[in-house]
């Protein structure tokens, strides 16, 4: 028989317990992590799921929301593209490049790639991996706050496309990075920082803003 004080001990505890374990170090969201510890809604798009696809393809984000890309089997990358040129990278040193991710197993990989929307232009992307043939022009594009009107359309952005014979992608991922958390160390002006940690958010300059994690689902469990 369990005795009433060990109950009660248990009981008066418990909170205690579950609030250190939630405590993010910001004392007022500490206790009801999922009501207040995420500002912003994280939507998730799955690169390669079942065929050369972005899943979503179109996504409607507003400034400020975080978008994270899951990598499928086998080879896959997000690239920002201009509109007039699908396949290669957009111009600009903010554009986004998560890197290719290669993936062995059945489920997503491990890398996810995670940008945050800094305002509402259209961001265009394909993938530039280019085997068994290229992504970009098998139709692997996506768009994210496309235009309301107008002729640039995702389906016209996929027919420019699939004119194309090859992709292209940059030689290393990249943006001018800085970390948005204390650590004023781990700026980086190379591109997306492989992190072994918690999540990170990385501020890409110039029109994107990026980041790479390396996701240790159930070892910081
Ligand atoms: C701490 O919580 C307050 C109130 O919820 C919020 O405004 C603030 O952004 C939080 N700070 C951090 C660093 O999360
Ligand atoms: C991530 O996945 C790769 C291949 O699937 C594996 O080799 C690697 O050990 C994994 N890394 C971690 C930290 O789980
Ligand atoms: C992924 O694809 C890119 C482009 O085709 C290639 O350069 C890279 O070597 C590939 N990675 C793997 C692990 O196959
Ligand atoms: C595709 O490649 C072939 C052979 O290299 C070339 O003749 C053709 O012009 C290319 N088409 C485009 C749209 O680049």
């Amino acid at each position: 028989m369990v005795s009433s004080t060990f109950v009660a001990v248990l009981f008066g505890v418990l909170p205690l317990a579950l609030a250190a374990h939630y405590d993010t170090g910001n004392a007022t969201s500490a206790y009801y992590p999922s009501a207040t510890n995420s500002p912003s809604p994280v939507q998730t798009v799955s690169v390669g799921k079942g065929g050369l696809i972005f899943t979503p393809d179109t996504i409607v984000a507003k400034v400020g929301e975080e978008i994270t890309f899951q990598f499928f089997p086998k080879n896959h990358s997000v690239v920002q593209a201009d509109f007039n040129n699908p396949c290669n990278p957009a111009a600009g040193l903010g554009s986004i490049f998560s890197g290719f991710i290669p993936s062995a197993t059945p489920g997503p990989s491990n890398q996810t790639f995670t940008i945050t929307v800094k305002d509402d232009k259209p961001i265009w992307l394909y993938c530039a991996a280019l085997l068994p043939k290229p992504h970009c022009s098998a139709g692997m594009v996506a768009v994210i706050n496309p235009p309301k009107e107008g002729p640039n359309s995702l389906d016209a952005f996929r027919l420019l496309a699939a004119k194309t014979n090859t992709s292209t992608a940059p030689a290393t991922p990249r943006g001018d990075v800085e970390t948005t958390t204390p650590s004023p160390s781990a700026t980086n002006t190379g591109g997306p920082i492989l992190s072994t940690g918690a999540a990170s958010s990385l501020v890409v300059g110039g029109g994107a803003i990026g980041g790479l994690m390396v996701v240790f689902a159930g070892l910081l469990l």
